[in-house]
């Protein structure tokens, strides 16, 4: 039996002990929300770091109430569930929190009730700027979920079946991952992350209303780089943009930064991970283990 402790329907609970009813709107028509929270250890602070908490647990209500889940947990009730549920495991190392909240009993796809909650980490350890290799991407067949149809702004487990299709595609004819294009032609995202691209010197992400998760980790870049003196655009993009840039990389609570190296089978810039690129990782891995203390407003130590 496994050893990792959850949180589930308001008990810590071994992970097995879980359980959710087969007949549930959760299991079968995917109605929840949920976040993927990010831990780092600090081996000089000797303390494990939670990243941009409150965004995650900001989105995570603001998820619920666009899927018309009322959430019965404070923002206050769910941080604290959370920081038992680490203390009870005892991480001493990298982990990722998956916080889910979802509609358990027997229902149907418009049920509101019973609302119910589980808090489960697993080991994720971070990415290493020294040996990282870059991912080949295509850009999907399949059109990237919209607002008016799919809100891709709600962290929605079923708005992952999208993400699904690009996936399986994109490894079907041999690439790493997808990049979906939005209903308009232009750039929307990966299939789990968001898009960052450098063209002539200049950091260019689509817009938050490009059919994108509003995503905390672009929004740390944006602020990251500005402060590194980049000069950054928020704009459409069009597909072939990608095809000239100098620099693609995806990013997300996840993803962290993962460079792409090649789109539909043609050179980004030098074909090897771009230098902009491994510096924001660099720097990014230092925000989100508050090395240096520069961005210590983002980190929330988990052991007083
Ligand atoms: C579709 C999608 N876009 C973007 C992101 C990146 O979001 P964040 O940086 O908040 O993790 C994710 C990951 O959660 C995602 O699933």
């Amino acid at each position: 039996m496994e050893k990792r402790k959850i949180w589930f329907k308001g008990a810590i609970v071994l992970v097995d002990q879980a359980k959710v009813n087969i007949l549930s709107p959760t299991a079968q028509f995917g109605i929840n929300v949920f976040e993927g929270i990010r831990f780092y250890w600090n081996n000089d602070h000797q303390q494990l770091y939670v990243f941009r908490l409150s965004e995650h647990l900001d989105r995570l209500l603001e998820s619920c109430k666009l899927i018309g889940i009322n959430c019965p947990y404070s923002f206050k009730q769910i941080e604290s569930f959370l920081f038992d549920t680490i203390h009870e495991n005892q991480y001493r190392e990298d982990i990722a929190v998956r916080m889910t909240i979802f509609i358990d009993g027997e229902g149907s796809w418009s049920s509101v009730e019973p609302v119910e909650m589980f808090i489960a980490p697993i080991k994720k350890q971070r990415t290493n700027p020294e040996n990282i290799k870059g991912l080949s991407a295509c850009v999907s067949t399949w059109e990237r979920i919209s607002d008016n149809c799919f809100p891709p702004r709600i962290k929605a487990g079923a708005n992952y079946i999208n993400g699904r299709y690009g996936q399986l595609e994109a490894k079907r004819n041999g690439y790493d991952l997808p990049i979906f294009l939005g209903r308009s032609g232009k750039v929307a995202e990966g299939a789990g992350a968001c898009l960052f691209m450098v063209r002539r010197g200049v950091l260019i992400t689509p817009t938050l209303t490009s059919s994108v998760l509003e995503s905390i980790t672009r929004a740390t870049l944006l602020d990251l780089a500005e402060k590194l003196g980049f000069k950054i655009f928020e704009r459409e993009i069009d597909r072939t943009e990608l095809y000239l840039a100098d620099e693609v990389f995806l990013c997300g609570s996840a993803a962290e930064i993962t460079p792409i190296i090649s789109l539909d089978r043609i050179a980004i810039g030098t074909g090897l991970p771009g230098e902009i690129t491994i510096s924001l990782l660099r720097q990014y891995l230092e925000a989100v283990c508050n090395t240096g203390g520069l961005y210590s407003h983002w980190t929330v130590p988990v052991y007083r």
